[in-house]
């Protein structure tokens, strides 16, 4: 079963409700992508593997705990593209892939039109990021595609999801943990998240 992780930070969800406000304008929704995806760094990376060296402090040798473990983070273009610099705040030393990736807006499948990722998956945590997991479909074939190309330990960081989403992703990749903002709804006929905020590729990049 799929596990779900949810950000709970009280300032977190000021940043949401003001995200999904439709007055927000470019430039703030940007600002609130970004800031979102720092708490979505800490959260996603809770379980990082460490290991202890000894290190020199100006005063004595002491044994600390320092990351083992490489990351990965993978947007799926376009939206996700918006969480790369927040992420990068905290995680300084990932490396970044890109999945492009868009939904058909009458079938609501996902097309993919670009894949490149960095070697040696197999041994590093990959973080896949989109704002939205609405049917799951985009996030499923990003999580297949990835697997395909090594990845063995996979999360998905979004910032609001349906349980619909999840549902699919429980189905399809029941080894891979989702870490989100807020669960919504529902789905409405047009595949949107409600309450959401409306599309995020659109809001981000000003091509409403
Ligand atoms: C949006 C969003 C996800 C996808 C979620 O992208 O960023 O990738 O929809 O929907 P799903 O869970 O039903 O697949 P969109 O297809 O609008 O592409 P864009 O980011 O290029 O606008
Ligand atoms: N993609 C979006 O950007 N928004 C939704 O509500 C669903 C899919």
């Amino acid at each position: 079963m799929t596990a779900v992780k949810l950000v709970k930070h009280p300032l977190a969800q000021d940043a949401l409700a003001r995200l999904r406000n439709r007055e927000t304008d470019v430039p703030q929704f940007r600002a609130l992508i970004s800031q979102l995806a720092i708490y979505l760094a800490i959260t996603s990376t809770e379980e990082l593997r460490m290991q202890t060296v000894e290190i020199e402090t100006p005063v004595t040798k002491a044994e600390m705990s320092v990351a083992a473990e490489e990351i990965v983070l993978v947007p799926i273009l376009r939206a996700g593209l918006g969480m790369v610099e927040g992420m990068l705040t905290i995680l300084t030393r990932a490396t970044v892939g890109h999945l492009g990736l868009y939904r058909d807006h009458e079938t609501l499948q996902p097309i993919e039109y670009y894949a490149n990722t960095p070697g040696n998956l197999e041994e590093r945590m990959v973080i896949v990021l989109d704002p939205m997991l609405a049917t799951g479909g985009s996030a499923s074939a990003a999580l297949t595609r990835l697997k395909e190309r090594g990845a063995k330990r996979l999360l998905l960081a979004s910032i609001i999801a349906a349980p619909e989403g999840i549902e699919r992703l429980e189905r399809d990749h029941p080894d891979v943990q989702v870490v989100t903002i807020s669960i919504d709804q529902k789905l409405n006929e047009r595949g949107y998240i409600v309450p959401g905020l409306g599309d995020a590729g659109d809001r981000m990049f000003g091509t409403l």
